[in-house]
Order: C-alpha cells, then sequence, then structure tokens
C-alpha cells in the first residue's frame, strides 16, 4: 500500500492535466502570498535598509570567500540541521517536519507530472508516503507534546490561536488526509470524503501564506546568514561587545566599571543563560 501510487488510481476520475494544473496553482499561489507578505510586512525594504546600516557600522570589510563561507554555513547549520534551536526536542520536532513536508511536497510533484497513471513509480509512492509520516510524526509531538508546556507556549492541544496556528495546522491536515486518503483507496464514500478534505486541507495551507507562518522557510534563512554578517563584520546591530570587564581599556571606556565593581571584576556568572527557564 505504501508502495502505490494514489495520483494513479486517482487519474480514472481527474485527468492529469488537472492534477498538474492544481499544483501550478498551488505554486503561483505561494509566490503570491510570500510577496505580498513581504510587501505587507516590508521585510525586504527592512532587511535591505538593515544591511545598508551595517555596512555603516561595519568595523571591517568582509571579502567574497568570506561571505561564500558563511552562506555555506547557514545552509548546513541553519537551514539543514534548524541549529537556531536551542531546545532540542523542538528542533528534532521541526527536523521531522521539515524534512517531510520537503519530500511530501517533492514526491507529489514528481508522481504527478511524471507518473499520474503509473500505479507503481518506483521509489516516489513510498517517498511521498514517508515524507507525510515524518511531517505528522513532528508535526503532532510539536502539537501534542511541545506546544501545550508551561516551559514552551502552554497551550492547550484544544485551543486553535488563529493565524499564528494556520501553518501548522495547515501541514498536519494536509499530511494526515493525504495518508487516510491514499490508505482508504477503494473505500467508496469514505475515500471521497477524505480526498475532499484532503484538498481543501492543502488549499488553505498554500492559499493562506500571506496570513500564516508559511513563509518564514524562505525569510528565515536570509536573516540568519544576515546575522552572521554583522557578528563578523563588528557592526553587531550597534549593540556592544562582550567586553572583558578586568581589561583596562574597557574600564577607561566605562570607568563607572572600576568605581563600582574595583579594578578586578569578578565573573558574574552566565545569569539568564544559567538555566532553562521553567518557573512558569
Ligand atoms: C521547509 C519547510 C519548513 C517547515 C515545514 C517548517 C515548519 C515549522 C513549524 C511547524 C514551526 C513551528 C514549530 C516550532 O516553533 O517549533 C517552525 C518554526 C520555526 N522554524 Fe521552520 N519550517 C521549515 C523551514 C525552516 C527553515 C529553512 C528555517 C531556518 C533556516 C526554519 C526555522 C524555524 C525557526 C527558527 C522556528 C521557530 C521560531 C519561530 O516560531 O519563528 N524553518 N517551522
Amino acid at each position: 500500500m505504501l508502495t502505490s501510487n494514489p495520483f494513479a488510481e486517482l487519474s480514472a476520475s481527474i485527468s492529469p492535466g488537472v492534477m498538474q494544473a492544481y499544483v501550478v496553482l498551488m505554486i503561483v499561489l505561494v509566490i503570491v502570498g510570500t510577496v505580498l507578505d513581504m510587501m505587507h510586512k516590508k521585510s525586504a525594504q527592512y532587511f535591505f535598509e538593515n544591511a545598508e546600516r551595517a555596512r555603516k557600522d561595519a568595523k571591517r570589510t568582509l571579502g567574497a570567500a568570506e561571505k561564500a563561507g558563511m552562506a555555506i554555513t547557514t545552509v548546513t547549520n541553519e537551514v539543514l540541521t534548524s541549529s537556531e534551536f536551542k531546545n532540542t526536542r523542538r528542533r528534532i520536532s521541526h527536523l521531522f517536519t521539515m524534512y517531510g513536508f520537503v519530500l511530501f511536497v517533492v514526491s507529489t510533484a514528481v508522481l504527478i507530472f511524471g507518473y499520474a497513471t503509473e500505479p507503481a513509480a518506483g521509489v516516489w509512492p513510498l517517498l511521498w508516503h514517508l515524507g507525510a509520516l515524518s511531517l505528522c510524526v513532528g508535526g503532532y509531538w510539536f502539537w501534542f507534546a511541545i506546544r501545550v508546556d508551561v516551559a514552551a507556549e502552554g497551550v492547550k492541544w484544544y485551543n486553535f490561536n488563529g493565524r499564528g496556528d494556520l501553518f501548522i495546522v495547515g501541514l498536519l491536515s494536509t499530511a494526515t488526509f493525504a495518508l487516510l486518503w491514499s490508505l482508504t483507496m477503494g473505500a467508496g464514500a469514505l475515500n471521497t470524503l477524505l480526498f475532499v478534505l484532503f484538498i481543501a486541507s492543502s488549499t488553505v495551507l498554500f492559499g493562506t501564506v500571506f496570513w500564516s507562518k508559511f513563509a518564514h522557510m524562505f525569510f528565515k534563512p536570509a536573516a540568519a546568514y544576515q546575522k552572521k554578517c554583522i557578528m563578523a563584520d563588528g557592526s553587531r546591530e550597534n549593540l556592544p561587545n562582550d567586553y572583558d570587564l578586568t581589561d583596562p581599556a574597557v574600564q577607561a571606556k566605562f570607568p563607572d566599571i572600576p568605581e563600582y565593581l574595583g579594578k578586578n571584576p569578578p565573573n558574574m556568572g552566565l545569569g539568564i543563560s544559567r538555566e532553562a527557564p521553567r518557573h512558569y
């Protein structure tokens, strides 16, 4: 069952051309939603103005090779391994969700454009099912175990917080109904109902990019790269360095340090990073 292409069965009632047109429409909706989101929030304008300000405040100029190196580490760390997550459970759940989604989307496109009428379509049907399953593992874990934790959002599992949850709910309903539709193939009206729910969910997921968190998958890598640049060129968004308080040059710059803490200020410890925030 997991190795059978569900779209081949569907092609008996819906032509491959219609399926392909639907996929193209979803791609267009994502592009339009992302562009509208950028225009509305002025995020691109902010990004470039911020980059320009950083360039002016830079203590040194970054070379092309250094920038390329940072772009590569952004891909290998922040994008491919979700390294921005400090919480391990949240990071692993994000990895399941992200890789599941990518696998599901890519294999859907391959099946619909390459094998729409072939029940056995190589490894692709298996990848399609595994992608949806992985998305469900990461997503339901997030919804039922992570998001509900008071050390995270502390939101009840049955509470839907509007736009903030549109993305995760769209992801989960799409993958869940896709799997159920495939698994009930041949079950008549039930199968048709699950197919309608699958398409309704995916239309909500791809059609609400403007309102949901969908576009973070495009913006976050750019923000992560920019963050690396401002640390490397010394502009640091105008934030102070991590000073060594015993350094005479630092004490000359901030005379109140020796005045209040003496010439050899003690190490004040990790401060807010001392322990995970669990005191809710
Ligand atoms: C490609 C598909 C992706 C999917 C399906 C996806 C899915 C999600 C979901 C469901 C959440 C909410 C869960 C949580 O906060 O733990 C989330 C949050 C987050 N994602 Fe992704 N993500 C994707 C790509 C990316 C990429 C490429 C990056 C970074 C380069 C990224 C960085 C983040 C970060 C930092 C958060 C948490 C902070 C926030 O809520 O804004 N994601 N993602």
